[in-house]
């Protein structure tokens, strides 16, 4: 299994260009089956998630194309197979995000109950009742789930929680109902703007996304489009941390400092001098040692889950106590146990990580055990004293592209070793 070697103590410096939102691009290329003409998306990140997304996609008969640009044409006309199996469902939970246009366009969906992950047990009852109250048949048999309709109908749905793939998945159903669907509390994520934009480039009638409610006009049908994935605002923030934690100076380009408020005030509040432009953030230390943070994780706009893990491993070498407090899901401190391998002093209590500060980590082997507590444990590497050997490196490839070549371009001491070198 491949590995990522760091040796800590380089303070960045310089520029790295963000790549297309993970959490956009998905819904988005699923989206494209909703038409009865091809569409194209640009600006797509090169991702394992991404991969597993197409085969899961191809599976069903759309015909791909890719080109050099990971630019993506996906054609959905010969679809013929409307089923995600488990063993693509349990590699990524995104694709849940089928049900809902499977059911609206072809008025079928067989997609396997995601179990539980690693960081908690994120159900899908919203999903199932959104799409209940659209008037689709479902039910959970032999741990699939079974959804039929022949056509939805406009309804009013209210989450009882703020749920992002549920919002996508019940909107993009709503697009093809007959008649009005609004949807209450609604996620208000930029990448469900981004999946909206999406779907209105393609004939739908969708209003309010960025707001807690959406309402959405169903239309006969929806066309093809051309359309470039909004940046990742995940990855722009842990290239930020990253220059934070190691008292460097990283410009991140492409970027849509917009969507990252919450996480550059937060940014700010460590000692940090924070610059924006029209697309790009510059963090800088001015050499100095981050101050540490409290930070309160919930829907947005506030602070992501999302940063979490990277912002509770800036604490660990912060200067005091930082109190990290997890609203969104339960379980999702694995990366703690980790970080304290490396020395961090962390207690847990409840569903908060009380962090103290310590001028030093000692580099260690650690593992990764979910995409961004991964994230987190690289960042720790970056400054740890030492060398950091983070195992099982397939959760990071899952949503940060080529995160080694990127880090090492702002002057990190970091390598990929394959899989047979590392054994
Ligand atoms: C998405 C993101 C993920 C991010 C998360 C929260 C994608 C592909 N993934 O995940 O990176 O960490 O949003 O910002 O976009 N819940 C229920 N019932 C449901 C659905 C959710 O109780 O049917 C709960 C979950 O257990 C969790 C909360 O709602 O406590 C939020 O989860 P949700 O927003 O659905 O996360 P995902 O969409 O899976």
């Amino acid at each position: 299994m491949a590995q990522i070697r760091i040796s800590g103590g380089v303070p960045l410096e310089g520029e790295v260009r963000i790549s297309g939102a993970k959490n956009a691009v998905l819904p988005i290329l699923v989206a494209s089956l909703l038409g009865d003409e091809p569409s194209q998306v640009s600006n797509v990140p090169h991702l394992q998630d991404v991969t597993t997304t197409m085969e899961l996609l191809g599976r069903m008969g759309a015909q791909l194309a890719v080109d050099e640009r990971m630019q993506i044409e996906i054609d959905p006309r010969e679809m013929r197979d409307f089923e995600a199996p488990y063993e693509l469902v349990k590699t990524m939970r995104a694709s849940i995000l089928v049900l809902g246009p499977l059911v609206a366009r072809f008025g079928r969906a067989i997609v396997s109950l995601p179990g539980g992950c690693a960081i908690g047990s994120r159900p899908v009852n919203l999903h199932l009742h959104g799409l209940r109250q659209l008037g689709a048949e479902v039910s959970v048999e032999n741990g699939n789930i079974i959804a039929r309709a022949d056509r939805l109908k406009g309804a009013r749905i209210v989450f009882d929680t703020v749920t992002v793939t549920g919002t996508e998945n019940i909107m993009m159903a709503a697009c093809l109902a007959r008649g009005t669907s609004v949807i209450e509390n609604a996620a208000q994520e930029p990448e469900v703007v981004d999946l909206a934009g999406f779907l209105n480039s393609m004939g739908a009638r969708i209003e309010g996304a960025g707001t807690n409610t959406l309402v959405i006009e169903g239309v006969e049908r929806l066309g093809g489009t051309k359309y470039s994935v909004l940046p990742d605002r995940i990855e722009t923030g842990t290239y930020l941390v990253a220059g934070a934690m190691t008292s460097g100076r990283v410009r991140v380009t492409r970027a849509r400092p917009r969507d990252l408020d919450a996480v550059i005030d937060k940014l700010a509040e460590t000692g940090a001098v924070m610059t924006t432009g029209e697309d790009w953030i510059e963090i800088d230390m001015r050499g100095r040692r981050p101050k540490s943070v409290d930070i309160t994780t919930a829907p947005y706009p506030a602070f992501p889950t999302d940063m979490q893990a990277q912002f509770t491993a800036l604490n660990t070498i912060a200067e005091g106590t930082g109190i990290v407090t997890e609203t969104v899901f339960e379980n999702r401190f694995m990366h703690v146990q980790e970080l304290q391998r490396l020395g961090a002093d962390i207690r847990l209590k409840g569903n908060s990580a009380i962090v103290r500060g310590v001028a030093q980590l000692t580099g260690a082997p650690i593992m990764a055990t979910d995409l961004r507590a991964s994230a987190g444990l690289v960042l720790a590497g970056l400054v740890a004293r030492g060398q950091t050997v983070v195992d099982r490196v397939y959760h990071i490839d899952r949503g940060y592209e080529i995160i080694e070549e990127k880090l090492g371009q702002l002057g990190a001491r970091i390598r990929r070793v394959s899989g047979k070198q590392a054994a």
